[in-house]
C-alpha cells in the first residue's frame, strides 16, 4: 500500500469531483464508504458520490437521539436519490444496562459519561462499519474547529487504521450552500435555524450569528477538546 506522502502528491491538484473519482479508482467501491450525518457537507458529497457510482456505499450512525428533522431529511434523501444507506446502531446489550443503572440522561453527569455515551452510540458502531472498508470519506471542513486545523485532504487515519479522505476540507460553509441551492440538494431545515453543526438533539443547541460554528455542540465543554471520538487527532 502507498504511503500517505505518495497519495498526497497524487491528489494535491485534484478538484473535489476528481478526488472522488480517484478514490473510486484507487479503492474498490466495496471498500470505500462515505460517512453521512445528513449535514449540508455530507448531502453535497452524497450527491457527487452517487453521480459517479450508483452503488456507492454511504452510511450513517443513528445514535437513537437524533433530531426528527434529521430522520426526515434522511427519509427524503433516500427516496430522492434512490439508494440504501447503511446504518450503524448502538449495541442494545451494552447501552440498556447503562440506561437502566444511570438513567437516559447519564451523559449529562460528566465529560467522561458524555464520552462513554458517544463511544457506545457512535464510535463502536463506526468501528464495525470501518472494519469493512479500506478508506472512508467525510464532510469535515478545516474551519469548523481548532481540532481540525491540521487535517489533510487524504490521510492515513491512525484511529481506525484505514485511509481517510476529507474532500471538502478547504471549502467554506458559503461554498457548500451555493451548491446545495444550485443543485436543489435536500438539506436539514435546522441548518437554516442556527444549527450550523448538527449532532444528537440533546447535545446540540442553536447558535447566534457571531458564535463559532461548533459552539452549539456539547456547549458546556472546552472547545479545544470537544470531539466525540469519530475524528480523534
Ligand atoms: S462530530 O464528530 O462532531 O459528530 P461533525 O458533526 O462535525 O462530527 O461531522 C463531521 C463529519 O463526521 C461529517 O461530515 C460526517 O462525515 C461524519 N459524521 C458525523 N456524524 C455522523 C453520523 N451520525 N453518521 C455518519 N457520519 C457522521
Ligand atoms: Fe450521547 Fe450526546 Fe454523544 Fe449523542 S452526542 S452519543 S447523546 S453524548
Amino acid at each position: 500500500m502507498s504511503t500517505p506522502t505518495t497519495y498526497e502528491a497524487d491528489t494535491k491538484k485534484l478538484t473535489t469531483e476528481e478526488l472522488l473519482t480517484w478514490a473510486l479508482q484507487t479503492f474498490s467501491p466495496k471498500r470505500l464508504v462515505l460517512a453521512s450525518s445528513f449535514s449540508i457537507e455530507d448531502q453535497l458529497l452524497t450527491w457527487m458520490f452517487l453521480s459517479q457510482e450508483k452503488n456507492a456505499r454511504i452510511f450513517t450512525l443513528d445514535t437513537g437521539r437524533l433530531f426528527q428533522e434529521t430522520y426526515d431529511v434522511m427519509d427524503y434523501t433516500l427516496q430522492k436519490y434512490n439508494y440504501s444507506c447503511e446504518v450503524g446502531f448502538p449495541d442494545a446489550a451494552e447501552l440498556a444496562p447503562v440506561i437502566a443503572r444511570e438513567g437516559p440522561n447519564f451523559f449529562r453527569t460528566s465529560v467522561e459519561a458524555r464520552k462513554e455515551c458517544c463511544r457506545i452510540r457512535k464510535t463502536e458502531p463506526l468501528k464495525k462499519i470501518l472494519y469493512t472498508a479500506d478508506c472512508w470519506i467525510t464532510g469535515l471542513r478545516r474551519e469548523q474547529a481548532p481540532t481540525r486545523t491540521s487535517m489533510k485532504r487524504v490521510e492515513w487515519d491512525n484511529n481506525w487504521n484505514i485511509w481517510k479522505i476529507n474532500p471538502l476540507l478547504e471549502w467554506s460553509e458559503q461554498e457548500v450552500w451555493e451548491i446545495i441551492h444550485r443543485e436543489n440538494i435536500p438539506f436539514n431545515p435546522l441548518q437554516k435555524k442556527g444549527f450550523r453543526s448538527l449532532g444528537c438533539a440533546c447535545c446540540t443547541r442553536a447558535i447566534g450569528p457571531d458564535e463559532d460554528i461548533r459552539a452549539g455542540r456539547w456547549w458546556w465543554e472546552d472547545p479545544e477538546h470537544k470531539e466525540c471520538g469519530l475524528h480523534k487527532q
